[in-house]
């Protein structure tokens, strides 16, 4: 069972730069036409001077300070990430030293591009358990270390990011209806490896670079098969409130789309801003959540779906009744 909690505070923290599809024409034999008609994408924040840490800590730092909770309360931390800089210390202990917190549980989850709803999830799990008052759940990805900028079927997809989630205990439950779920990758349709390692016992003189790796039709016909099942489940655990909006991850606007189609649900009810940012991984979600509070699409009362897929293959999904204060109030 999950606690009964809220969202108090959302933001997310991208890096400055800009690059967009045009200036990767002259990375890879591409076209703007090519990457906007098969993806939706025109431009990716690609970090810099900002490291996955840095922008974990970055936007955990302005939910909490949105949300008014103080640090002291906070009992939990959950990350996400596939692409931190460090094997340990963990973003979330990195985090919890960015925000000087002295005492908290602190750790990672690691679920591809559905980390963040397999975060969420499991940071509202233990709040009970745990008997936490406040929890941040904090995504963070800096895809542009793992992008082979060789690979034109790769490299046009992705770009870095965090977003940032405060929960807090609250009388009714407004986070519900967790569903995570995940199919073995028997095809190896998307894959990260480590570089390999050399040790005086198991010596190894192969010095290759891994970068993201996906068979991209596959990809496709997994995410739109996980994504129908995934929303039908939820609306169908709705009962008879059932959520009018979806916040889906971002990879491909042809993915949602496709699944809009099949559905018969209007356009108007998803959320979309993979054409500014790419796919951020674990990081599409909430910072899709702040942009669409931000721009006021998402507002106080509305009952949202959340629902992820990524490597794994690993699916799912959540349902949240939005209670921030709408932006323009
Ligand atoms: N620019 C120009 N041409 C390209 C590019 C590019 N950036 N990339 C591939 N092509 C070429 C291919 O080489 C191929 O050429 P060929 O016919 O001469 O061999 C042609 O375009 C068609 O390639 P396909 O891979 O068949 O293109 P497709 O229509 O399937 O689109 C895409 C590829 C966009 C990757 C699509 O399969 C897709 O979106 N899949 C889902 C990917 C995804 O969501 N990834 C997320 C990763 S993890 C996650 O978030 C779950």
């Amino acid at each position: 069972m999950l606690a009964n909690v809220t969202i108090a505070g959302v933001a997310s923290s991208i890096p400055k730069k800009v690059v967009t599809n045009t200036e990767l024409e002259s990375l890879v034999e591409t076209s703007d036409e090519w990457i906007t008609k098969r993806t939706g994408i025109h431009a990716r924040h690609i970090a810099v001077e900002e490291t996955a840490v840095s922008m974990a800590a970055d936007s955990a730092t302005k939910a909490l300070a949105m949300s008014g909770v103080s640090r002291d309360s906070v009992g939990l931390i959950v990350a996400c990430t596939i692409t931190g800089e460090d094997l340990t210390p963990s973003i979330a202990s990195s985090v919890q030293k960015a925000l000087d917190i002295s005492t908290c549980a602190a750790f990672d989850v690691s679920a591809g591009c559905t980390g963040f709803i397999y975060a969420l999830v499991t940071a509202a799990s233990l709040m009970d358990t745990l008997d936490v008052e406040t929890a941040i759940v904090v995504a963070s990805e800096k895809m542009s270390n793992y992008t082979d900028w060789s690979d034109r079927s790769t490299c046009v997809l992705f770009g870095d990011g965090a977003g940032a989630v405060v929960l807090q205990r609250s009388d009714k439950p407004r986070v519900q209806f967790p569903i995570l779920n995940a199919a073995p990758d028997t095809g190896d349709v998307i894959v990260l490896k480590k570089d390999a390692r050399s040790t005086p016992f198991a010596p190894s003189d192969d010095t290759t670079k891994e970068y993201i790796r996906m068979k991209g039709a596959d990809v496709f016909t997994y995410a739109v098969g996980v994504l129908e099942d995934t929303l039908k489940r939820l609306y169908a655990l709705c009962g008879d409130k059932p959520y009018t909006k979806v916040i889906p991850h971002q990879a491909n606007e042809k993915i949602i789309d496709y699944v809009m189609r099949t559905m018969s649900m209007s356009r108007d009810a998803f959320f979309l801003n993979i054409a500014s940012y790419a796919n951020t991984s674990s990081a599409t979600i909430p910072i899709a959540l702040c942009d669409a509070w931000e721009a006021g699409w998402l507002r106080r009362g509305d009952r949202v779906a959340l629902a992820g897929f990524g490597s794994g293959l690993t699916s799912g999904g959540v349902v949240i009744d939005w209670d921030l204060p709408n932006k323009t109030e």
